[in-house]
């Protein structure tokens, strides 16, 4: 299976323009190269960023657990899919610190998501404080447990390792730390299930997390933003 490399633009950027420059430059430069490539950007620029023509897929950032109703500001399933996208990230540390998600309602969301045929970008991963008090593969274990509860077709999950301090800091885990992580993981999955590396990824540390601590992917979020050094990471992962 390829490496999978994702995108993730967050709350960027400001306007469908510069989003369309930013995707359409990545495709240039992904064009030929040997991963599987995915671009989430804010819901709005799904439809206005056009499609990866066979050489990227696009995703979502977040979904809502129902497929239909009453939940003003939410999108669902079967609107991410609709637009032709393949994937959704679920249960990002950002999504959990400042929108109240839950191992639960993650839950409910990967089923949901599965439900209308997408394909998942699982986030987990520990706080500072966690891996401090010593208590890092309970916390990843919890979260993968309850994440997947009642789901046993992994085919469609992709696990996306990602410490909160690493998130946005530029304070990368190391190669060493991270390949223990994913060990660990590999234990709550099968062994096809891709297991990627995310947290202040950079075209200059990108490459060892692929070649020497054995995930299969990378989530990439501020660097993401450079067309330039988003093709750079992914040709680190060929
Ligand atoms: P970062 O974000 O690459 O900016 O650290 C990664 C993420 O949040 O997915």
């Amino acid at each position: 299976m390829k490496n999978l490399i994702v995108a993730n633009w967050k709350m960027n950027p400001n306007s469908q323009k510069e989003a369309k420059d930013i995707f359409d430059a990545i495709r240039e430069g992904a064009r030929g190269l040997d991963a599987e490539v995915v671009v989430c950007p804010p819901a709005v620029y799904l439809y206005a960023s056009g499609f990866g023509q066979g050489i990227i897929s696009m995703g979502a950032q977040n979904v809502h657990f129902e497929d239909k109703g009453a939940f003003t500001g939410e999108i669902s399933a079967l609107m991410i899919k609709d637009l032709e996208a393949e994937y959704v990230i679920i249960g990002h540390s950002e999504r959990r610190k400042y929108f109240g998600e839950t191992d639960e309602s993650v839950n409910k969301k990967i089923k949901k998501a599965l439900e209308a045929g997408l394909k998942i970008i699982f986030c987990i991963g520990e706080t500072a404080e966690e891996r401090d008090a010593g208590k890092k593969n309970e916390v990843l274990e919890r979260q993968v447990k309850i994440g997947l509860f009642g789901i046993d077709n992994l085919e469609n999950i992709n696990i996306a390792y990602e410490p909160v301090w690493a998130i946005g800091t530029g304070n990368n885990c190391s190669v060493e730390e991270t390949k223990e992580s994913v060990n660990f993981i590999r234990k709550f999955v099968k062994p096809k299930t891709r297991i990627l590396y995310g947290g202040s990824v950079k075209s200059e540390n990108s490459g060892g997390y692929i070649k020497d601590a054995g995930a299969n992917g990378l989530l990439v979020g501020g660097a993401s933003l450079s067309a330039e050094e988003f093709v750079k990471i992914i040709k680190s992962a060929e």
